[in-house]
């Protein structure tokens, strides 16, 4: 009988521990900050993440050496001290490349063996001297068969060089990830998916953009839907084939837009999803199609108009006037994270910082998962 009564104790403070280094947020709760955003370092509440992305180092075309913008020097160099001043234990990767950078230029440095090294030694000591606990590359994208196999001989390379370097400094092997394409297989091109499960400590699946004024056929839809019919680009479709392709779910991180993108209406009054529409939007806090979160909720309140969320694909929308603008509000955010935890992923992360309103949706994001 005492005996019981003891064992039940202990496994109850057994249960509360489990449960409280769970809720110590295990797995990634992650974020991009982006230099072009403008948005404060010292702004970032890093209490809400368990790692942040600091983009971007680039990569010089002619020595093919990853470096740093003289006007980013300073932010990245303190970056890792600065935002762990609200949470110590936040990692920090320095993220190479990005959107806006020349696809060209990591498909000739990943092509030649000397031009890896001069890539893979150069990251390794710039993540070192600014202070850096990892790197991401963030090439979009390995886009034809060659280009994906030096994307594989990369990885495997840049991750015998980081452990290399890990014994001689004797410091904690640097964490090495990838921004991929949304699927695991690149519009008929399967992607590496073994080695990259075993080269890289994650994966970050860009799981946004799918439709966009400039490039869907014209008319709306949702830019970053979970689920859809089949045909519709979602993120559930493609976080299926890395899965099914052999990549550990537990090393897959979902990626959430914090911006959205907006269409011009052919007719105000038809106004869903699916509606026709003759390219994009103008107007306030609108940048070529794209629109931050921030941006979307003084729209709403401008225009004194609320959003509708489709949870069946897992949406969020709202229009005024010919305006009409596709994205993640707190339900679709939760919703995607819910997901991730659900079917095993290492965590989420979101693009960008810099384009939340007042923490809303970093917030949601971050009790969803730890809750
Ligand atoms: C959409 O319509 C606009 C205006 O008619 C046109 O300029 C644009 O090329 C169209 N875009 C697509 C993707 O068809
Ligand atoms: C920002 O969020 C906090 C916490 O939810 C809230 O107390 C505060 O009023 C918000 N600030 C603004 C400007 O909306």
């Amino acid at each position: 009988m005492g005996s019981t009564i003891i064992n039940l104790f202990f496994s109850f403070i057994v249960l509360l521990q489990l449960h409280s280094s769970a809720g110590q947020s295990s797995g990634m709760k992650g974020i991009y900050w982006f230099s072009g955003s403008g948005f404060p370092v010292s702004d970032i509440d890093s209490s809400l993440f368990t790692h942040i992305f600091c983009a971007f180092a680039d990569l010089a075309p002619n020595t093919f050496q990853v470096t740093i913008s003289p006007s980013n020097s300073a932010k990245f160099k303190t970056f890792t001290q600065t935002v762990q001043r609200k949470n110590p234990n936040v990692k920090t990767l320095l993220s190479i490349g990005g959107g806006g950078a020349n696809a060209d230029t990591f498909a000739a440095m990943a092509s030649q063996p000397d031009s890896r090294k001069s890539f893979i030694s150069s990251s390794i000591s710039l993540a070192r001297s600014n202070g850096f606990l990892g790197l991401d590359l963030d090439w979009e994208y390995p886009s034809n068969q060659n280009q994906i196999s030096s994307f594989s001989t990369l990885c495997t390379e840049w991750r015998a060089a980081a452990e290399k370097e890990s014994q001689s400094s004797g410091k904690p092997r640097l964490l090495l990830s990838a921004a991929v394409f949304r699927s695991s297989n690149y519009y008929g091109l399967p992607l590496p998916a073994s080695v990259l499960a075993t080269k890289l400590d994650w994966i970050n699946v860009m799981c946004y953009d799918f439709y966009g004024p400039g490039w869907s056929p014209n008319s709306t839809a949702p830019p970053a839907a979970l689920f859809g019919s089949a045909g519709q680009v979602n993120c559930d479709a493609g976080i299926t084939s890395w899965i099914q392709s052999g990549f550990p779910a537990s090393k897959i991180v979902l990626g959430i837009p914090f911006y959205g993108w907006a269409w011009r209406l052919v007719n105000q009054n038809n106004n869903g999803l699916y509606a026709p529409a003759n390219g994009a939007a103008t107007g306030a806090g609108i940048d070529d199609g794209a629109i931050t979160y921030k941006g979307i909720n003084a729209f709403k309140e401008n225009n004194r108009v609320n959003s509708v969320y489709n949870g069946m694909v897992v949406t969020n929308y709202v229009s005024s006037g010919t305006t009409w603008i596709g994205y993640d509000d707190k339900q679709s955010v939760a919703a995607k994270v819910a997901y991730a935890k659900k079917k095993g992923l290492f965590g989420y992360f979101a693009w960008q910082v810099g384009a939340d309103d007042n923490w809303t949706l970093s917030r949601t994001a971050s009790t969803t998962w730890s809750g």
